[in-house]
């Protein structure tokens, strides 16, 4: 656990308003999630992990650690936020997977779902490929979006609609690096 000293270190002494998800929740959950995920998928099956990034990459590198099966990883990277708090509703594909995702089971890892934006125009775009199958996996899940496309198969926590930060979550780039969840 990260001390208040810590943790002004890595915010360069920003207050936050709460820790919403400890270091401990958030291992918990990410470990069930993972037995979850393996039990989903008979041995034998093949899985492409895509991870969304920027912000699924802890949450990523954790979660496949708790995947017992023989999986592939990759990520995609789609721009939806500019310096702000609030979505733009735009969304730009600025990295594509080189792994070809054609008739193979993918597991697309969201750090949060907020307005669905992101999912809603990615998701399309993956099934066009013809993957065998395509699953969701979000971290949190604000309950906000209306009209998803898909909804994740496993969500580790609904987060409160607030603006929240660490565990890979920015705010302008920054506190990617807390180990825990909090609200600016
Ligand atoms: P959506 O397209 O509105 O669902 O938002 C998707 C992306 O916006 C997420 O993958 C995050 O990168 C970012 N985002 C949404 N809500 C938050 C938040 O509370 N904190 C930090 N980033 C967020
Ligand atoms: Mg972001």
């Amino acid at each position: 656990m990260l001390n208040t000293a810590d943790t002004h270190a890595r915010t360069g002494g920003l207050e936050l308003r709460r820790i919403v998800y400890s270091e401990e929740d958030i291992a918990r959950r990410v470990a069930e999630m993972g037995q979850e995920i393996t039990a989903a998928y008979p041995e034998g099956e093949d899985l492409l992990v895509l991870g969304l990034l920027k912000g699924s990459f802890i949450f990523l590198a954790d979660l496949v650690r708790h995947i017992a099966r023989p999986i592939q990883v990759d990520f995609l990277v789609a721009a939806s936020y500019g310096s702000g708090t609030e979505s733009s509703g735009e969304v730009r594909l600025l990295y594509d997977p080189e792994a070809s995702v054609a008739g193979r089971n993918l597991l697309l890892v969201e750090d949060i779902v907020d307005s669905g934006n992101t999912l809603n125009r990615l998701i399309p775009m993956l099934r066009e490929r013809g993957p065998r199958s395509v699953e969701l996996c979000a971290l949190l899940h604000k309950r906000i979006a209306k009209n998803l496309v898909q909804e994740p198969r496993w969500v580790g926590f609904d987060a409160p609609r607030e603006f929240l930060i660490g565990y890979g979550l920015d705010h302008s780039e920054n506190f990617r690096n807390l180990p825990f969840i909090a609200s600016l």
